[in-house]
């Protein structure tokens, strides 16, 4: 799977939205910083924590287990599996967020915002 990744800090940064339409190709032309935007290859059966990990990235985590959210992702295109229990409520699985610490690419390519688990809903849930 082919990752393209944004960190929501930019995002808040510079006044976007996580579903304005054009979100990713205004960040590619941002000039940002390899740890805030760009892409990597995720393998097979790799969760998209461990994937960005290997690449050398640091992103929030805790429990590694689906049990709070601070790993949390926003899926802006593509799809990560997410059929393991967590503490997501559906609302918030409705709108697009899922935990990279057990969430396996699955589609070809993937658009994630991850960083986010300052937004309301997600806050209350990090350990
Ligand atoms: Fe706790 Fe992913 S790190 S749910």
């Amino acid at each position: 799977t082919r990752v393209e990744y944004l960190n929501y800090e930019v995002v808040a940064d510079h006044g976007w939205e996580i579903d304005d339409d054009d979100l990713f190709e205004t960040a590619s032309d941002a000039d940002l910083d390899a740890d805030d935007y760009g892409m990597f290859l995720a393998e097979p059966g790799e969760t998209l924590l461990e994937a960005a990990e290997q690449r050398g990235f640091a992103w929030p985590f805790a429990c590694r287990g689906g049990a709070c959210a601070n790993c949390a992702v926003a899926v802006v295109e593509g799809e990560l599996d997410s059929t393991v229990d967590n503490v997501l409520t559906d609302d918030l699985v409705d709108r697009g967020f899922r935990l990279s610490c057990i969430g396996r690419p699955v589609s070809e390519t993937l658009r994630v915002v991850y960083n986010v688990k300052h937004l309301p809903g997600l806050e209350d849930l990090r350990l």
